[in-house]
C-alpha cells in the first residue's frame, strides 16, 4: 500500500502543453486538401510554417479557415487544384515545399513552388529527381533550388533508395503516390525518419506495408473528408524538457504531446546521459501515440550518439548539443552532415555559438564533438533566423542565470508560437 500521506505530501509538478505537431499538421491540412468535402482539423499548430501551408493551399484554390489557437481548422478539399498566377511561396517551410511539390507532380496544372531567402539554398534534387522518374516535368530540369517550376500529369510507380534517410523525401513520395494513384517502395538509407505520413495513411485505410527495409505505398481506397486531432509537438517539447533538466526547479510534466518513437528517440539519448525522464501513455490519435513527459532536474554526463539515431532526432540535436556542452565529459553526434542543410547551416552554426560562449564544440568531418564543463557560458548567439537555434540557447539563457542571448528569439514562431512568453513564465517561477 503506498502511503498516502507521503503522496498527498508530494508536489506535484508544474504542468504545461506544446502546440500542435508541425509535421502531423501540415500532413493534416494537405490530407484533407486532397479529399473531396470538408474535412476538420482540432489542435493544429498555427505557427508561420503551418500558415505557409495553409496559404498556399488557398492559392490552389482549396477553402481552408484561419489558424487559430484554440479553433478548429475547417479545410474544403479539391482532388484537382485550380490553376493560379504567381508563384507558391512556402516562406521558411522545407515540409510545406517538399511535401506540395509532392501531391503538384499528379495535378494537371503548372505551379512554381518557392520560399524564403533560407529555402531557397536548400536541396531540392532529393525530390526533384524521383518526381521526374515518375514522370512529373520540372523545371530547371534536375532543379536542385527553388523555385521549381512543375507541370503535372499522369505518374509512373516508383521503386526507389532516397539518398538521405528524411521524412520530407519520403512524404513527398508518398504524397505523389497517393495523388496520383500509383504504387510507390522507398527505402532510407541510414535509419528511420519519422514516420507520420505512413502513420496516417494507415489511419485512413491505405495499405503501407513494411518489409525488408522497404516501405511499400499501395493506392487502395480512397481518401475522404475526415476529423483529426494533433497531439503536440515531441521536438517543442524537448526545449521544455531541456529547461526542465537544467534549471534549479522542480519537475516539469508537458501534456498530451505526441509519443511517436521516431520523434522522441531525444527521450532515450537523455536517459543515457542520466536524465531524469517519465513518460505516461494516454490513447493513441490516428495511429501517433500520445501522452505526458515528466523531466526533473539533475545531472547530465556525455554520450556517443550513433548514426542510425540521428534521423529519429534529427531536429533535437541543437537542445541535445546545447544541454552536452552543460554535462560531465564528451558527447559525440556522429554523422550529422544534414544538419547543415536545415533551416541554417545548424552544424555550422552550433559549433560556432557553443565556441563564442565559450564552450568547446568542434565539428570533426560530419561528426560534432562538444566537450562538456561547469564553466559559466556567456554571449550573444547568431541564430540566422533559425528557430531551433534560437529556442535552444535561449533555454540555455533562462535556466543558467540570464549571460546567454539570442540575437533573435521572434523565429521562433515558425514552430512554436508563445514560445518566448511560455519561457520567460517557467524562469518566473522556478527563481
Ligand atoms: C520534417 C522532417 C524533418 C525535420 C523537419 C520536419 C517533416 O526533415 O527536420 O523539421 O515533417 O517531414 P528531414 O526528415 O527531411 O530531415
Amino acid at each position: 500500500m503506498p502511503d498516502e500521506s507521503a503522496v498527498r505530501g508530494m508536489t506535484s509538478p508544474e504542468s504545461v502543453r506544446v502546440p500542435g505537431d508541425k509535421s502531423i499538421t501540415h500532413r493534416l491540412l494537405l490530407m484533407a486538401a486532397l479529399a473531396p468535402g470538408a474535412s476538420e482539423v482540432a489542435g493544429a499548430l498555427t505557427s508561420l510554417d503551418a500558415r505557409s501551408t495553409a496559404a498556399v493551399l488557398r492559392r490552389l484554390g482549396v477553402s481552408v479557415s484561419p489558424l487559430r489557437a484554440g479553433s478548429l481548422v475547417r479545410v474544403v478539399g479539391r482532388p484537382q487544384f485550380r490553376p493560379f498566377d504567381g508563384s507558391l511561396h512556402c516562406g521558411n517551410s522545407g515540409t510545406t515545399a517538399r511535401l506540395l511539390l509532392g501531391i503538384l507532380a499528379s495535378q494537371s496544372i503548372t505551379a512554381t513552388v518557392t520560399g524564403d531567402r533560407s529555402l531557397r539554398q536548400r536541396p531540392m534534387a532529393r525530390i526533384t529527381d524521383p518526381l521526374s522518374q515518375m514522370g512529373a516535368r520540372i523545371r530547371p530540369p534536375g532543379g536542385d533550388r527553388l523555385p521549381i517550376t512543375i507541370a503535372g500529369g499522369s505518374l509512373r510507380a516508383l521503386r526507389h533508395i532516397m539518398p538521405v534517410s528524411s521524412a520530407q523525401v519520403k512524404g513527398c513520395l508518398l504524397f505523389a503516390g497517393l495523388a496520383g494513384g500509383v504504387p510507390v517502395a522507398l527505402r532510407e538509407p541510414n535509419g528511420l525518419s519519422r514516420d507520420h505520413t505512413e502513420r496516417l495513411l494507415r489511419a485512413f485505410g491505405y495499405r503501407v506495408a513494411t518489409e525488408d527495409g522497404w516501405i511499400a505505398f499501395e493506392p487502395t481506397g480512397r481518401l475522404e473528408p475526415f476529423r483529426a486531432e494533433v497531439p503536440g509537438d515531441a521536438s517543442s517539447a524537448a526545449f521544455l524538457v531541456g529547461y526542465a533538466l537544467l534549471a534549479s526547479g522542480g519537475p516539469l510534466r508537458i501534456s498530451s504531446v505526441g509519443l511517436n518513437p521516431t520523434r522522441t528517440h531525444y527521450l532515450e539519448v537523455l536517459r543515457r546521459m542520466g536524465a531524469a525522464i517519465t513518460v505516461e501513455a494516454d490513447e493513441a490519435m490516428h495511429g501517433e501515440p500520445v501522452g505526458d513527459i515528466i523531466a526533473s532536474p539533475g545531472m547530465l554526463r556525455g554520450v556517443v550518439v550513433a548514426r542510425e539515431e540521428i534521423p529519429s532526432l534529427i531536429d533535437e540535436i541543437p537542445m541535445l548539443a546545447v544541454l552536452a556542452s552543460q554535462a560531465e565529459g564528451t558527447t559525440v553526434f556522429h554523422d550529422v552532415g544534414e544538419l547543415r542543410v536545415k533551416e541554417s547551416d545548424r552544424l555550422g552554426l552550433l559549433a560556432h555559438n557553443l565556441g563564442i560562449l565559450g564552450a568547446d564544440a568542434q565539428v570533426v568531418g560530419d561528426d560534432l564533438v562538444v566537450q562538456g564543463s561547469d564553466r559559466p557560458l556567456r554571449g550573444l548567439v547568431r541564430t540566422e533566423g533559425d528557430h531551433r537555434l534560437a529556442m535552444a540557447f535561449s533555454v540555455l539563457g533562462a535556466a543558467r542565470g540570464g549571460q546567454v542571448e539570442v540575437d533573435d528569439l521572434a523565429c521562433s514562431a515558425v514552430s512554436f508560437p508563445g514560445f518566448p512568453q511560455l519561457l520567460a513564465r517557467l524562469a518566473r517561477s522556478s527563481r
